[in-house]
């Protein structure tokens, strides 16, 4: 088998970003600044990296973006009343709060608290059931979006194609099966939903065209669960223990990249795939919403 084919989604979301930035100097030249507000609870390690990411594309294509970086104690009320803070204001097109939320607080009440309109990251209940529906006038959750904008970019087969999906968390694997299920171009997969209680994963995995693996589970996606030529997308950042690396730990994805590399068609690195895509849907989400409200 000859090495696979490297998705390269570092390439497409800078791709997208060129797109985003037409749009956002479309709207500056009409006197509109996009906004898009952070709010982070608590001092998650993996999300002080992920929202100070965000910030700096943000900052590169011209969106204004503010961030609250609110104490682990923060109560629900308190964080709701941030939220409702920024729902009111004018200046701010979209709103995300970083996930993971502190366990105290009910995630599911402050992500149906963030207005619809404003809801860049697709976890408000509408937007969920507007993805289910079919109604594409909801804002559709940032990764399983990013996964989809680089299957098409990438000009693998959608329509017809046996997906399975591993993980059905609410942020990608529910999100991914209702996008690619959908009836529509570029959608009409058979999809699999695997998850922690299925049996016989290798099955459903051996026989499909794409896989999407988005688990947490360190390197589970081996050589022998893959069809030769299928594709492959590592949804997954795993802090593994290596004594041989800096600091002790190195991170993986849900995909053993280098035994798969050899037997898929088409595969994301890990990093440098879905990471720079689901960010350029937040950026491209953060533009629809200022979008919707000015134009
Ligand atoms: N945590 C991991 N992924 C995401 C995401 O897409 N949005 C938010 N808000 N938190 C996350």
């Amino acid at each position: 088998m000859p090495p696979a084919n490297l998705i390269d989604g570092r390439a497409i979301a800078e791709l997208i970003h060129s797109e985003t930035a037409q749009r956002i100097a479309t709207l500056k030249a009409r006197g509109i600044e996009p906004g898009l507000a952070f709010v982070r609870v608590g001092e998650d390690p993996a999300s002080q990296v992920y929202v100070g990411m965000k910030e700096r594309s943000s900052t590169r294509l011209g969106i204004r973006s503010t961030t609250q970086v609110l104490p682990t104690a923060t109560s629900e009320s308190e964080l709701l009343q941030v939220i409702d803070r920024l729902n009111q204001d004018s200046q701010i097109h979209g709103i995300l709060v970083q996930s993971p939320i502190p366990s105290h607080i009910n995630s599911a009440a402050i992500y149906s608290a963030v207005s619809p309109g404003k809801d860049v990251d697709g976890f408000h209940p509408v937007n969920m059931g507007k993805l289910l529906l079919g109604d594409r006038s909801g804002f559709v959750p940032c990764t399983p979006a990013g996964i989809h904008e680089l299957l098409v970019r990438a000009h693998v087969k959608i329509e017809g194609a046996e997906v399975t999906v591993l993980g059905r968390g609410n942020i990608v694997g529910k999100p991914m099966a209702a996008l690619l299920l959908q009836k529509g171009r570029n959608a009409n997969a058979t999809v699999t939903l695997c998850h922690s209680q299925s049996r016989n994963i290798t099955f459903h995995c051996q026989r499909a065209d794409i896989i999407i693996a988005a688990m947490g589970v360190a390197e589970f996606v081996k050589e022998d669960m893959v069809k030769p030529g299928a594709t492959v997308i590592d949804v997954g950042v795993n802090r593994v223990a290596d004594p041989a690396a800096k600091g002790g730990t190195r991170l993986v994805g849900d995909v053993d990249f280098v035994n798969v590399q050899g037997k898929a068609g088409q595969i994301t690195p890990n990093p440098g795939g879905v990471g720079p895509m689901t960010i350029a849907m937040l950026m491209a989400n953060t533009v629809r919403a200022a979008e919707r409200v000015t134009l």
